[in-house]
């Protein structure tokens, strides 16, 4: 912590350092100190100027987002406090700024005189991705910087720039050359402006900027209109044009509590909350029970894929797009072919919409090796076994891997419902073997279900975790069980949306329903995305242990006779136009649907919207509940996270369990248990969901100790 004892002096200037481990969270301890060192500096007539900069590897990552709860953000100083005093200051201040500066850690460096950084360094406000708008004068300042629609897309987006670019936009006044000038860069900047008459210069007084934006009065309009898509459901980003507008509009202390009264107010909505719980709950993911920082990763430098279908093709593009080489096998020169058309279309599809350079293109082509030559993959430091579903031909695989592999080689598969352990049995080293399970399709799917075999090593896992970081991916530590956690989970949400049809509903309430909530599509358009010939071939392989006992609705099966596999056949819950995706009601499916209600007996009835949200969603958050109690997950946060980067659960709800805390427990537990009486079948609630509902607990609190 600087204080006014240990305020450097640099000649006339004085250099004060932020020192708050591990990211320079502005909280209410360093805010003290600053504010101490800085008047200590104001009142030292030996010093003309000033350099704020910090220890370790980043500037700041801004307010301290665990003081809003507590209500530490609010007392004095606050931040807008020591910023309003920095740049009424009569002495300049310079801010140096490395590593990284978000949030308040960069509006601090705003409401400075002059700005220096060094390559590389990222400077950016993220508030709109916890959804809130920057607080201390972010929406204020940067456009009267770098003008307004640079300001949206950076304040909207949440994007860091580089301060290179910040540079070129005239955010950064100066760039030093390394990390090693930055300071002096800095004091000389101090020195200059000290030198120079009348008062240091202020952002807030800057209008060249502002005046260009109100001669284009429809730019926030069509700025609303073109994030219309991305933004549906979320109330931060207008909440952020809203302040960017005061800032085009009112005079500047006006427009800085315009920002302060919208920023207590996203603050304490649910959407922050939610948000802000999901920042933590990545976080979260990351400690691993029996994995300690200091557990040692393996260096992944050559990766293998075996199977070079669906799954293993967008693998190993994965790979390849993180810069790692990679080999891919098939039993036969056809599929090999096949697999590596469908990667080189992909990837030319990307190229083809501007997302990738033809020549970033071929290098990433440039480190998948094809080959026939199973022995070839012996060198790799990780092979992921992505080839059909059937535990023999797994076992065989894990034989033979387990002979020609490196011993500290990582053996992983991508079984989406086979026995990890079982696999594992096969093998010398069952302690090599993890289940990697990715998402369709591989090279998109955020989510890596990363499942912890009885006797998988905490080297293994940590290595992979790192892995999943590098390759893009949001790794989440399941346990073995049927189907995981992810798709566990699912199937009681599509199962009850199949009831739900039989009952009176039709595909595209129940869909419109989900989406209204905020999914990017309902079950039934994602049933026709993945293909119903898919769903088809799982529940045939599951058949033989259905209980036949319990409900079951034909319907899907019915489709998949007709032909109707979904978006591939222009046929499937809905009809599509050639081309199209958009999903059109189909006579023929309603005429299915109604006759197939008569055959089961069942009157149909008026469904109502909100019982059709609960339908789907309670019975999945109970068997989340089950998923924790029998310790496949170690915490709820995990869930969320699984359904947020699995499904597209909306993020501003916060995931599936923290959404059950937020409506209340002890609701979802009646209302289960309501369903349960009046549809009895697979509707039983959760023993951890009755305890909670009983104890007035909340998943979030909960813990498997
Ligand atoms: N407040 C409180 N804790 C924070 C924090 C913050 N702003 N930023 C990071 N942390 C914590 C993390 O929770 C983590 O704690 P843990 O070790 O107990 O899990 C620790 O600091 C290290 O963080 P990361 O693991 O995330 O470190 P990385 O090096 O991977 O990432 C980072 C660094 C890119 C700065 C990332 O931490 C980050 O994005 N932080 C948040 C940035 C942000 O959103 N700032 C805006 C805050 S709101 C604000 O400023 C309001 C203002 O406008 C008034
Ligand atoms: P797929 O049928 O598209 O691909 C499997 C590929 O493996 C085929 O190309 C086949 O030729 C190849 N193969 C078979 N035996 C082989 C061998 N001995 N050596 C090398 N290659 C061999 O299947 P898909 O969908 O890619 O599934 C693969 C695995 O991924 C399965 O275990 C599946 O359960 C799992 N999975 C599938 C998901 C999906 O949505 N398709 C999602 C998550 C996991």
């Amino acid at each position: 912590m600087p204080d006014p004892d240990h305020l450097d002096r640099r000649g006339a200037v004085g250099v004060i350092t932020l020192d708050n481990p591990p990211v320079n969270a502005l909280s209410l301890s360093l805010r003290v100190a600053l504010q101490d060192a800085f008047e200590a500096g104001l009142e030292d007539p030996e010093i003309e100027a000033f350099v704020i900069h910090s220890a370790g590897r980043m500037f700041s990552a801004g307010a301290d987002i665990r003081e809003f709860d507590s209500g530490a953000a609010g007392e004095s100083p606050t931040l807008g406090e020591l910023i309003a005093m920095i740049e009424a200051s009569p002495k300049p201040v310079v801010a140096a700024v490395h590593g990284a500066a978000f949030g308040g850690g960069f509006e601090l460096p705003l409401g400075c005189h002059a700005r220096v950084s060094v390559p590389g360094t990222r400077v950016g406000l993220p508030e709109v991705t916890l959804g809130i708008v920057p607080g201390a004068g972010g929406t204020q300042r940067l456009p009267r910087l770098i003008g307004v629609p640079a300001a949206l897309d950076a304040i909207v987006s949440g994007k860091p720039m580089k301060a290179e670019k910040g540079y070129e936009l005239g955010l950064i006044d100066e760039m030093a050359s390394s990390l090693d000038d930055l300071v002096d860069v800095a004091v000389r900047l101090a020195e200059k402006l000290a030198a120079e008459d009348g008062p240091p210069p202020k952002v807030r007084d800057r209008d060249d900027r502002l005046a260009e934006a109100r001669e284009n009065p429809g730019l926030f309009d069509d700025f609303r209109a073109s994030i219309a898509r991305r933004a549906r459901g979320f109330e931060a980003p207008y909440a952020c044009i809203e302040c960017i507008e005061a800032a085009v509009e009112k005079p500047f202390d006006e427009g800085l509590a315009f920002e302060r009264e919208t920023f207590t107010r996203c603050r304490n909505s649910l959407q922050s909350k939610a948000q802000r719980h999901v920042f933590f709950a990545e976080r979260e993911a990351r400690r691993v029970r029996g994995v300690e920082k200091a557990t040692p990763k393996a260096s992944i430098s050559q990766a293998a894929v075996l199977g070079c279908g669906t799954m293993g093709g967008g693998i190993a593009m994965c790979f390849a797009n993180a810069g790692i080489p990679v080999r891919v096998t098939e039993t036969e020169q056809g599929a090999l072919d096949r697999g590596m058309d469908k990667i080189r279309g992909n990837y030319a599809s990307t190229v083809s919409k501007g997302r990738l350079s033809e020549a970033d293109a071929e290098a990433r082509l440039a480190l998948i090796e094809p080959t026939l030559d199973f022995d070839s993959i012996a060198d790799a430091d990780i092979v992921i076994e992505a080839v059909f579903e059937d535990m023999a031909l797994k076992k065989e695989i894990f034989t033979r891997l387990d002979a020609i592999c490196r011993p500290d080689a990582i053996m992983a598969t991508n079984t989406s419902s086979l026995d990890v352990d079982e696999i594992a049995a096969v093998t010398s080293r069952p302690e090599q073997v993890v289940g990697l399970h990715f998402f369709s399709p591989a090279n998109v799917m955020r989510l890596l279900e990363i499942v912890r075999g009885e006797k998988t090593s905490p080297e293994v896992l940590a290595s992979v975790m790192a892995m999943s970081g590098r390759i893009g991916k949001v790794g989440i530590v399941v346990g073995v069980c049927d189907a995981f956690a992810a798709n566990r989970m699912l199937y009681p949400y599509a199962q009850q949306a199949g009831f739900l049809i039989e009952e009176g509903a039709f595909p595209e309430q129940v869909d419109r329903v989900i989406y209204e909530f905020g999914f990017p599509m309902g079950p039934f358009g994602l049933g026709d995305l993945a293909g119903l010939d898919v769903g088809w071939r799982v529940r045939q392989h599951r058949e033989p242990t259905r209980p036949k006992d319990l409900r079951y609705s034909p319907i899907a099966d019915r489709l998949y006779e007709m032909g109707r596999y979904g978006q591939k056949t222009n046929r499937g819950w809905f009809r599509y136009e050639e081309g199209s995706r958009t999903p059109i009601p189909d006579l023929e499916v309603t005429e299915l649907i109604v006759r197939t209600s008569e055959e089961l007996g069942i009157e149909r009835r008026e469904i109502s919207d909100e019982e059709i949200l609960q339908r789907c969603m309670y019975p999945l958050i109970n068997m989340g509940a089950r998923v924790l109690e029998e310790g496949i997950s170690e915490r709820s946060s995990d869930l969320d996270l699984v359904w947020l980067y699995g499904y597209g659960f909306p993020r501003y709800r916060g995931g599936p369990m923290f959404y059950a805390d937020s409506v209340g427990v002890d609701h979802v537990y009646e209302t289960m248990k309501r369903f349960h009486e009046v549809h009895t079948d697979w509707l039983e609630p959760a023993p951890l969901l009755e305890r909670l509902a009983r104890e007035g607990g909340t998943f979030g609190d909960w813990s498997a100790s």
